[in-house]
């Protein structure tokens, strides 16, 4: 499968849109003990990326996630998303900064009494800045975006698990932010939900831009939907690489062996389709280099 390559113009050679710089968090445990969820962590994602973080629970993905948006602060470190470093900001600064980095859950997180509009409309009108024609064509434009126009007036309590889902993304991409996280936003539905959703992400880093980091612990969203992905373990970053580039070399970690075997199974399925689809007059020698 071909993913969408990112923004010609700015190139890999670009500043990245996130760079953590040995970022570090540990927690203080209930029994006076110190525990070091992310250890001294660096990591460079580019504009336009669709990056996938995995590994097994507990190993750090949500603490990382939110040190981007500093939901959680660094004991140390710098985090830069769009050239600025967030830990120096105050914190009206960083509310404000905060308008260019999404952030959906795995489990929605709607205002449960608020319609639809509402929910989208939140983060816009808190923000103070926006005319009300301004804030009804937004919401209307990111609806459109999710697929969810004509459900402008519902609660979300009449919506399935994967439209509301749609709800959070619309409500995140609002602000028209640079930087879209996602928590384990699939975890919650079922297979079919989850690859229509993955399509409406993966619609939306192509239609506008906007980078996108999911965390997952679903092998198949790293291989639909990622272009890059970064392996941790115990708060580390163990091996990091190109989804697509299965094959090119010898992976450090079982994760890392796993999404090379789906990728290239899933080329295999490619090319015996198109084998069997070529038209009747390919010779052998033909066939050979479908
Ligand atoms: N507020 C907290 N206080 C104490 N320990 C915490 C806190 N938040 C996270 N941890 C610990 O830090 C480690 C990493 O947690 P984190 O939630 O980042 O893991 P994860 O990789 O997202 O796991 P999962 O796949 O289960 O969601 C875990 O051992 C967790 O118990
Ligand atoms: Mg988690």
């Amino acid at each position: 499968m071909t993913h969408p390559t990112p923004d010609q113009g700015r190139g890999a050679h670009a500043a990245p849109v996130i760079r953590l710089q040995s970022v570090q968090k540990s927690f203080a445990l209930p029994n006076g003990e110190v525990f070091d969820a992310v250890h001294s962590l660096s990591l460079d994602i580019q504009q336009g990326d669709v990056f996938g973080l995995i590994g097994k629970s507990g190993a750090g993905k949500s603490t990382l996630l939110r040190l981007i948006n500093l939901l959680e602060r660094p004991d140390a470190g710098r985090v830069f998303v769009g050239g600025r470093d967030l830990t120096t900001l105050s914190r009206s600064e960083l509310r404000d900064t905060r308008q260019n980095i999404g952030m959906i859950f795995q489990q929605f997180n709607l205002l449960q009494n608020a319609t639809v509009f509402d929910n989208v409309a939140f983060p816009l009108k808190i923000h103070g800045r926006h005319s009300k024609a301004e804030i009804d064509a937004r919401v209307r434009e990111c609806l459109v975006l999710v697929g969810l126009a004509e459900k402008i007036d519902t609660y979300p309590a009449q919506l399935s698990g994967g439209q509301k889902q749609r709800v959070a993304i619309a409500r995140a991409l609002a602000p028209r932010p640079q930087v879209l996280l996602c928590d384990e936003p699939t975890s919650a539905l079922d297979s079919e939900t989850t690859r229509s959703l993955l399509e409406t992400l993966r619609d939306i880093n192509q239609k506008i831009g906007v980078t996108i980091v999911i965390v997952t612990h679903e092998l198949s969203v790293v291989e639909v939907l990622c272009r890059n992905v970064a392996i941790l373990e115990k708060g580390r970053l163990v091996e990091q690489f190109a989804v697509d580039a299965a094959g090119d070399a010898e992976r450090k970690t079982a994760l890392g062996r796993e999404i090379d075997e789906l990728v290239r199974r899933r080329e295999r399925e490619a090319r015996e389709s198109r084998v069997q689809q070529a038209p009747a007059q390919f010779g052998a020698q033909e066939l050979a280099y479908v």
